[in-house]
């Protein structure tokens, strides 16, 4: 059996500094494709690179980069010409109750997973990447389920889903022959966003950590099960406070602006009672 099957491919991974894309990096390189990493943290590329590669053989480049810039996307498909596209880097997104979010936090994942994807899909077209190529896109398993604490999170990543099938469309009527798909990884506390996300949602179901992961269980957001069982519905049978009270501690949210509980009832909540001059 060949054990390098993408020898002489070059693949492009945004977000391979940690997590699922450097994840994803070492298995490309160790199919035998050259990568470029891009990522912003050129250290972080450094240590994948030296994990990686060595001997600096080019089999991973690092690329210090902001993802969502389109002059890194034109920039990176003219010199690479990849035939591989993993378009993986998200904004870890902040994890409070909708009301407790800004405007600016709850659009992050916008700014970052959904531009991305855009940008770079946008630019494997004009340019064109070479027929038989290939672009996935990390979506996620909340643009099925939701994700009732990140904000706008689960929206966008349903956006990035609906991108790649456009652009699978546009490829397809212009017979370039390029390949686009989104997978939908579930919730998983192997990388920093999702320890940073299942500790949030556990704290929010009041259990550890442990107990929210077993109750959550493995079924996919597509299967039956899930939808019964939905780890948010559940999260709400166990505690069942009302849905504008404050969080147990909101001193949790230092940098929120305004919806102060005591000073700022929220729109529908009756009114003070007048004071009696
Ligand atoms: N972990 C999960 O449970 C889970 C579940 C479903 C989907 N996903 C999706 O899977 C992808 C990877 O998640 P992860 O858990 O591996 O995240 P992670 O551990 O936080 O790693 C994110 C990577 O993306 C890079 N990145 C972030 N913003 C960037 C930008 N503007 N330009 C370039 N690089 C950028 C980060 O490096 P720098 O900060 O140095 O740029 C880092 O290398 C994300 O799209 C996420 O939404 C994750």
């Amino acid at each position: 059996m060949n054990s390098t099957p993408l020898a002489g491919s070059t693949a492009v991974v945004t977000g391979a500094g940690r997590g699922f894309g450097r994840a994803i990096a070492t298995a490309l390189v160790g199919a035998g494709a050259r990568v470029v990493g891009v990522a912003r943290t050129r250290a972080a590329l450094d240590q994948v690179r030296e994990s990686l590669d060595p001997f600096d053989t080019g089999a991973f480049v690092p690329f210090a980069a902001d993802a969502t810039d389109p002059n890194v996307t034109g920039l990176v498909l003219d010199e690479y010409r990849p035939n591989l596209l993993v378009l993986n880097a998200g904004v870890s997104p902040l994890s409070r109750p909708l009301h407790h979010h800004t405007w600016e936090t709850f659009s992050a994942p916008w700014h970052v997973d959904v531009k991305q994807a855009f940008h770079w899909t946008r630019e494997a077209l004009l340019t064109p990447l070479a027929p038989g190529s290939l672009v996935v896109a990390l979506s996620s398993g909340a643009a099925v389920m939701g994700s009732p604490i990140s904000g706008g999170y689960a929206g966008a990543k349903a956006t990035v889903r609906f991108v790649m099938e456009y652009a699978a469309d546009e490829s397809e009527r212009g017979g370039l022959g390029i390949r686009f798909t989104a997978v939908l990884p579930q919730l998983t506390p192997a990388t920093e966003l999702g320890e940073r996300a299942v500790a949030a949602y556990a704290a929010r179901a009041g259990v550890d950590v442990e107990t929210f992961l077993k109750e959550r269980g493995p079924g996919s957001p597509r299967s039956g099960w899930a939808r019964r069982s939905s780890p948010w519905r559940r999260i709400r049978r166990r505690r069942a406070r009302p849905p504008c009270s404050p969080p147990p501690d909101s001193s949790q949210y230092p940098d929120e602006p305004r919806l102060d509980h005591a000073s700022a009832p929220l729109p529908h909540s009756p009114s003070p009672p007048t004071p009696a001059v």
